[in-house]
Formats: structure tokens, sequence, C-alpha cells
């Protein structure tokens, strides 16, 4: 970053920073507290600044392959598959057969503390601002929280020392994470690559994850999600916001459910999103009741039908496009006025933001989950134990029967990730992880 655009930033970072400090100060509030906020903001800002511009070159050298590089990037991914599965260093968690039988969520009843209490009901009053669930800015005011993150670095800032970007793993849960045991495989023996953000029913009770897991006071402050609705899109931002505040060595932000699964192990994963010259996230025009039968007029001019696009929740971003949706007060408060009832805000506002934000072609027009839509209706199908076998994984690690492209080339590996799996199918995911996904 040259000085030119170091001045620049700061001219644009210092009204946001204002704008937060308006809006997360509401007269009710008490001035001694805004004050505390403010200087909070203050040394967010002046920090984000100092970190930007020093590490800037670094990010752009030697961390993303250029195009060029891609075949080798796909040869190591392909290459990886084919190696005998890796030894796992047993860093974090406890004994397998230990961590096979915890379904902490919903375990015994959890102190009083732990949950509700903690991340600040409608009925408590809400806790000082940077004493959250695990540490995160608990700002009840979502708009004071995009401002905030609207602040944060736009591109990939390493502290000193570290050789890798890290993923953000966003969990959009409703209520526990039964898969956690096997994500918890899935993360082992890669500290400091990843982090983990859990939007959870604010009313969630369930006990506190042990330290030894990687959801370990991992829960952002959270408020109420309805399937299909708005809000579901506010629990999105509110997830990509904390991503990006919390670390800015975040480079890529993937969406997950209570109900997904991994089907490649991490390094896998890691080398596929932090090499891939594309981010991932499906945005298509379709006629119809279901695509554009949802657009409303009122939308019109700042949405007009020509912009509008669909496609599903499941997003990879990268951190540019991460800043933006934080940082959006044009489209996403016209999404929140008009799109309503079947609109499914979910499976529009992002696909619609991509078209218009970014020339065609910036994101690979697919989603690396893998869902079944074939048996029809409003939901995909729901997987139980018996379904998930060796052969189905495989197929799923495969493609699920078709090919797609990573950084110009064609593959078979297009699902990173599956769902929607029930609980019971925990303990089969297990027992196949070691062998068929190298892991566990
Ligand atoms: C947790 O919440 C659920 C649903 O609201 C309730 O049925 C259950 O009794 C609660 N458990 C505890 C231990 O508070
Ligand atoms: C994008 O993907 C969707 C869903 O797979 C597909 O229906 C659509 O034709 C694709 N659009 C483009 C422009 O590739």
């Amino acid at each position: 970053m040259n000085l030119k655009q170091q001045q620049q930033k700061q001219q644009e970072v210092l009204p946001m920073v204002a704008a937060g400090m308006a809006a997360a100060c509401p007269v009710r509030t008490k001035l001694l507290l805004c004050s505390a906020l403010g200087l909070a903001l203050g040394v967010l800002a002046t920090m984000s600044l100092i970190g930007s511009s020093s590490s800037y070159t670094t990010t752009l050298h030697g961390l993303f392959l250029p195009p060029a590089d891609a075949a080798a990037a796909m040869n190591a991914v392909q290459d990886r598959q084919q190696q005998p599965p890796p030894a796992v260093q047993e860093e974090q968690g406890p004994p397998p057969a230990e961590q096979a039988m915890i379904r902490w969520p919903q375990s015994s009843p959890p102190p009083v503390s732990t949950a509700a209490s903690i991340i600040g009901s409608a009925a408590a009053p809400p806790p000082p601002p940077s004493a959250g669930v695990g540490g995160f800015i608990d700002v009840d005011d979502d708009e004071a929280l995009m401002a905030m993150a609207a602040a944060a670095p736009r591109e990939v800032v390493l502290p000193p020392g570290a050789s890798s970007p890290k993923l953000a793993f966003l969990f959009l849960t409703r209520w526990d994470l039964p898969m956690a045991p096997l994500w918890d495989k899935f993360f082992a023996g890669h500290l400091g690559r990843y982090t983990v953000y859990v939007h959870t029913d604010p009313a969630f009770n369930g006990s506190e994850p042990p330290p030894a897991s990687a959801f370990h006071r991992r829960r952002i402050p959270s408020k109420e999600v309805i399937w299909g609705h708005i809000s579901m899109v506010e629990a999105e931002r509110r997830l990509l916001a904390h991503a990006l505040l919390d670390d800015h060595a975040n480079a890529r932000f993937v969406l997950l459910s209570e109900s997904h699964v991994p089907l490649f192990d991490f390094p896998t994963v890691h080398s596929y999103l932090i090499n891939s010259n594309q981010l991932f996230l499906e945005s298509y025009d379709q006629p119809g009741g279901t695509g554009r039968g949802r657009y409303s007029r009122r939308m019109s001019p700042v949405i007009t039908m020509a912009q509008w696009r669909k496609g599903s929740q499941w997003f990879d971003l990268d951190r540019a496009l991460a800043a933006d949706v934080v940082s959006d007060g044009v489209y996403f408060p016209v999404f929140r006025r008009h799109c309503k009832r079947s609109c499914y805000a979910d499976e529009h506002y992002l696909p619609t933001f991509l078209n218009i934000r970014r020339p065609p072609g910036a994101a690979d027009n697919r989603t690396l989950t893998w869902v079944d839509w074939s048996r029809g209706g409003p939901h995909p199908a729901r997987f139980t134990r018996l379904e998930v076998t060796v052969d189905f994984l495989r197929w799923l690690r495969s493609g699920a029967g078709s090919t797609c492209m990573y950084n110009g080339r064609n593959t078979h590996v297009c699902f990173l990730f599956a769902r929607k799996f029930l609980p019971n199918s925990l303990t089969r995911f297990l027992r196949f992880a070691p062998k068929v996904m190298g892991f566990g």
C-alpha cells in the first residue's frame, strides 16, 4: 500500500468509525460506556491501518499462487488424495474413544453462566463491549458492528512469523453442533491455520465445549434467526463481521451449518481455498417463480430485475468481498425492506450483490457444499446413519458424478463439504474418516 492509498484509506476509515460510534451510542446509553467504545474503536482503526500497510506486500507475493501455478496447485490437491492418510498430530482433543462419545452441546445441564446469560438475551442488560462469548466484541446494534468491521483491513494481514493465511469457518446453526467431534478431528494439528465462529440461537443453553475443542468459546453474540427470513442474512453478516475483526489473517470465509461435514482433510481444504484464483458463490439468473418471481418491483431502481440473481446460501468469500458485504449500506437495506415472506433472502442477497459489485466471472458459479435436491421440495434430502457408507463418501469426494473447473482446469474435486446429515450419522463419519478422508 503506497502513501496515497494509505491516506485515502485513513480518510475512509475515520468517518466510518464515527458513524459506527454514532450508531452504537443511542441517547439512552450511558456516556461512559460510549467513551470507552469510542476509544476502543479509535485504537482498532489505528491498529488496522498500521497492520494493513506493513504486511501488504507479504500477501501479494508468495502466498497466493498466480494462475500459471494453478496446475501445480491442483496437482498438489490430487496428489494428496492418492497418498496414504498423513499421521495426524494429536495436539488437541481427548483420545479417540472419549471424543467419539462427546455430545457436549446437549449433555449435562449447563452451568447457568455459559450460554444465554453471556450472549446477552433481550431480557438481560447487554454486557460491556468486548465481553461477549469468546471475548468477541458485543455490540447489540448490528449497524455499529458492521461499521466497525468495515474499518478492518480489506487485505489479508499476517502477523510476523506466520506462514499461512487462515480459513474462517462460519457455523450458522439453529441450536447445537452435533458434528463437532468430527470437525474437531478435522481441525486437530492445524492450529494457527483456521478460525471458528458459531452463531446459534440466543436461547441456546448447551454446555460450553471443552477447552481442547476448536469450538471452545467461539460463539459470537447472536440473535434469533428464522428460516428463509432476512434474519438469516443478518446472521451471516454478523459472522462475517466478527471474522473480519477478530483475525486479520482470515483470508477465506466459508459458511457452514450444523449438518455439514468435511469431505477432505484440512490440508486439502486449506490448499484448495487459499490457492484458488476465484471465490465460490453461485449467482445465476433463473426465470420462473423460484427465481425472478421472488424479485419485488419496489427494489427498483436500486436493484433491477436484470440484476436479480439466485444461488445457494453456502458461500466461500474472499476477504475483499466479505469486507464489501459488511460495508453494504445500499443493497442490504433494500433487501430488508422488500425481500419478505416467500422471497428467501439467503438465496438472493449475496448472489445479487456479487452480480452488481463484481465483474462477470469474479466468482466460480458453484458452491463447495453438496446437497441432494433430487427428491424435490423446499428442503434438500436428509441423510441418516445407514446411508453413510464408504462408497457414498468416495462418490461425494469425486464430484458426485460431475466435474467442475478449478483455476481453469477440469477436476472431480468439486465439493469440499456436504450436508444434510442427521446427528446419528456421526459415529459412521468418525469411523470412516481415517480411511476415506485422511483424518481422525
Ligand atoms: C434448554 O432449552 C430447552 C429449549 O428451550 C429446554 O427444553 C431445556 O429444558 C433447557 N435445558 C436447560 C438445562 O436449561
Ligand atoms: C450457474 O449455476 C447454476 C446452478 O448450477 C446453473 O443453473 C446456471 O446455469 C449457471 N450459470 C452460469 C452463467 O454458468
